[in-house]
């Protein structure tokens, strides 16, 4: 079967009524910034689809404008992930949504930027105002809570916000949970029966009871404010370069909607004035996390790095020094989400190393934005041969190539189906 179909199929089969999962063994709900990536694969086939898909996804939001990564619809159902609803126990805030499990962390907001694509296809003024002031109140919700020092930049308080789950990234931020603060934590990992090899591709037991020990943390706190010794307040610059890319949208489609925008408009400029001065690394020509805890740079060499290209943040010279450094990563496949050689990689362990196909479209699109037309067309190209040799995966090892056996973790994964349909429609345009 072609190639298009295969994803479209992929789509379909993991479509659940109005929203679409992950993957149907590892991740049966809905998941935040994977509904975002798959709008944009649906847009392609049922552009009404791809709206409901984030109306869905806001049934879960909080009173307080927060937006949880995962929501439990149909929870009852399904027994294979943890941690479950009931762990979650959302119940715990009075802001939750009363009929609907959720968890109480959130994901990277890429739904403002999501919805610009959207109204291209044509729309109705009033559910996109509506979803439009969903989207305000969750960024609202970021600045209110999370935001560090007035800088326009917020804070992620749990490794899974960032959505590169295991990243060598946070490997220095976990050294401050002591495994004798772990001795009453109980894990029930589910992921590692879903996969195969799981030893060598999903997070170790110690790492995944230093999650569980800041869901536990955090739900003693009500998931809304933490202590400011709370032992994992990063700045990532994923997370900061896709709200920013989101608030640039939503200004735009405020002006479109006729809606007023001038306080999406002092957060853009807030964070214009100091992402770099707090991500920018000009040693290394690269964009770091920042610790809030140690007031210092995480500085390890990811794909992390590249993604505030996809919000038109680089400045020429960055843009330069960003663009010879994806150059320099020679004989492997575009991008390593983190670079071989760098300390914590794995080259087939999660975000140790892998590609990500979600990743690799947002690097693309952003050296697009700058022209850089041939770098963006080299992470395309690897995106759609990695896909279309191992099949619709998770993550693939940046290293083993064509013959070899590649391709880990999920099988028919949604955003990876998704996105290689919008890489495969622009090929064609
Ligand atoms: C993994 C990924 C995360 C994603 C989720 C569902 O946890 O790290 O980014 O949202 O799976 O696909």
């Amino acid at each position: 079967m072609e190639l298009l179909k295969k994803c479209q199929q992929v789509l379909e089969e993991n479509r659940r009524g109005d929203f679409t999962i992950p993957s149907p063994k590892l991740y049966p709900f809905q998941w935040n910034w994977d509904s975002g990536f798959i709008a944009l694969g649906l847009l392609h086939i049922e552009p009404e689809k791809a709206l409901v898909e984030l109306e869905t996804l806001f049934t879960g939001q909080w009173g307080n404008g927060f937006l949880p990564h995962i929501v439990f619809h149909n929870a009852e159902k399904y027994t294979t992930y943890f941690p479950s609803a009931d762990y979650w126990n959302s119940n715990v805030s009075d802001f939750a949504p009363k009929k609907l499990s959720t968890s109480g962390i959130t994901q990277p907001a890429v739904h403002g930027f999501v919805l610009e694509d959207i109204i291209e296809y044509g729309f109705d003024r009033d559910r996109i105002a509506r979803l439009y002031d969903q989207i305000v109140h969750y960024h609202q919700y970021l600045y209110d809570y999370r935001q560090f020092k007035d800088t326009g930049l917020v804070a992620i308080w749990h490794n899974w916000e960032s959505g590169m789950d295991n990243s060598p990234l946070w490997d220095s931020v976990f050294k401050r949970i002591h495994p004798d603060m772990l001795k009453d934590v109980i894990v029930k990992r589910k992921d590692i029966h879903s996969v195969e090899d799981s030893a060598a591709t999903r997070p170790t037991d110690e790492d995944y009871k230093r999650y569980i020990y800041l869901v536990n943390y955090l739900r003693d706190h009500k998931y809304e404010r933490v202590p400011e010794d709370f032992p994992f307040q990063v700045l990532d610059p994923v997370f900061n370069a896709i709200l920013h890319q989101s608030n640039k949208s939503l200004a735009r489609i405020g002006k479109k909607i006729d809606i007023d925008t001038s306080t999406v408009e002092s957060w853009i400029r807030r964070t214009e004035e100091h992402f770099s001065e707090i991500h920018w690394n000009d040693e290394d020509g690269l964009f770091y996390p920042f610790d809030i805890l140690t007031g210092q740079q995480v500085k390890i060499h990811c794909a992390a790095s590249y993604i505030p290209l996809f919000a038109e943040i680089p400045d020429d010279a960055q843009l330069k020094a960003l663009v010879a450094n994806i150059e320099g990563l020679e004989d492997m496949l575009l991008v390593p989400s983190c670079i071989p050689g760098q300390p914590g990689f794995q080259a087939k362990n999660y975000w140790r190393g892998p590609v990500w196909i979600h990743m690799n479209w947002m690097i693309s699109e952003g050296l697009r934005k700058y022209q850089q037309n041939d770098l963006a067309d080299r992470i395309n190209s690897d995106s759609i041969q990695l896909i279309e040799e191992y099949g619709i995966r998770e993550y693939f090892d940046p290293l083993t190539k064509i013959p070899e056996k590649n391709g880990y973790g999920g099988q028919s994964f949604s955003w990876s189906a998704a996105l290689t349909i919008d890489m495969l429609k622009k090929k064609e345009s």
